[in-house]
């Protein structure tokens, strides 16, 4: 039933969130467990997740942190280096272990040392995964040090993902975490075989509200946000209706030690209250009808899936968003922390 108070969508995934390993794992994960019934997990653990079997042993070690109340499905990710073996992957995807790659360009962001330090040197790999239908998943940043950070995924676009999309015209990609117009722009413009994920954090703020009355790192994320016009054309993008577009929430804890430090990690932890905060945006943008094509149904369609079975319910009400949660032995300051929400989580019906 959809009143004006009540809004109840085929079930969410998330398609791309950072869940961690150990303590933070079991610290972390049910509150994606709780709100998805999907989720590709990102690889980017020290080390990274660069074969078949380490992907096992994690999506063991994650079923294992998830409570038993909660049928959740982690889609395992295959962290992409220099040296990776392309027989590797089209096995682990033929054997239903990896669901996609993940292309991290070395340096771009944690734990991405290990990530690719030129594209050419993964071409026979982009043709396997072009050949067998396997979705590429791109944090698209250079890493060059005499580019902007704001410009970086920008000129992302112009030097590489062009050049990828070129060489491997039908290849799937996901362009992850998108934060500007222009890559608005780049998968709108693109065949059907380009999509993007949108963060709800990106939806929210942008880069002046990281400096508004001090620095606030619990804002700080990579791709960093970008101007008001960027975060205005995310808005529009998202809830277009356009099935380009849907939704990965990039939830990265850290420690509130971390992240209140001299190098502060980059991370937004967001999970807890992931679809109440997209669903704010939606209804900010008069677009609450638009809000189960982005969270439940496109992405599924993108991945080749079938949408959740499940449904469920979101309510009108008002919730408080808890100051800092207690996350086995630290704290994690959540995204909205303290901050008023008007939808509330209710459950699978
Ligand atoms: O802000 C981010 N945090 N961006 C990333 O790409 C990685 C993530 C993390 O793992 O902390
Ligand atoms: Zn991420």
């Amino acid at each position: 039933m959809n009143d004006k108070n009540t809004l109840t969508i085929t079930q969410p995934d998330d398609w791309h969130v950072h869940v961690r390993d150990g303590d933070m794992l079991a610290g972390v994960v049910n509150f994606t467990a709780r709100q998805f019934g999907r989720a590709i997990i990102m690889p980017n653990l020290a080390p990274p997740i660069t074969n078949a079997q380490a992907a096992r042993e994690y999506r063991v070690r994650i079923l294992a942190a998830v409570d038993n109340q909660h049928d959740f499905t982690p889609l395992m990710t295959c962290y992409l280096t220099d040296n990776i073996d392309p027989g590797e992957i089209e096995t682990g995807f033929a054997d239903g272990v990896f669901t996609a790659c993940k292309l991290y360009p070395a340096g771009a962001t944690t734990n991405s040392d290990h990530g690719v330090t030129d594209i050419g040197k993964i071409a026979n790999v982009l043709e396997t995964m072009q050949r067998i239908g396997m979705p590429l998943l791109v944090h698209g940043e250079v890493t060059d040090g005499d580019i902007d950070i704001f410009d970086r995924e920008a000129v992302f676009i112009d030097r590489i993902m062009s050049k990828i999309t070129r060489d491997f015209p039908a290849l799937k990609i996901v362009f992850e975490h998108i934060t500007t117009k222009q890559a608005v722009a780049f998968v709108q413009e693109s065949g059907t075989n380009i999509a993007a994920t949108i963060t709800p954090h990106h939806l929210v703020y942008n880069r002046s509200a990281m400096f508004e009355g001090g620095i606030r790192p619990h804002l700080y994320c990579l791709p960093i946000a970008k101007r008001e016009v960027h975060r205005l054309a995310l808005r529009t993008a998202a809830t277009s209706g356009s099935a380009k577009f849907f939704l990965g929430t990039d939830s990265a804890p850290h420690s509130v030690g971390a992240k209140q430090s001299a190098c502060g990690c980059a991370g937004v932890f967001n999970a807890p209250f992931a679809l109440e905060s997209y669903a704010a945006t939606f209804e900010q943008e008069n677009a609450l009808d638009k809000l189960e094509g982005f969270a439940s149904i496109y992405g599924p369609r993108f991945y080749g899936l079938e949408p959740n079975k499940r449904k469920i319910v979101l309510e009108r009400t008002e919730i408080e968003i808890p100051k800092t949660l207690d996350i086995t032995d630290t704290q994690i300051i959540p995204f909205h922390s303290g901050e008023r929400l008007n939808w509330r989580f209710v459950g699978l019906v």
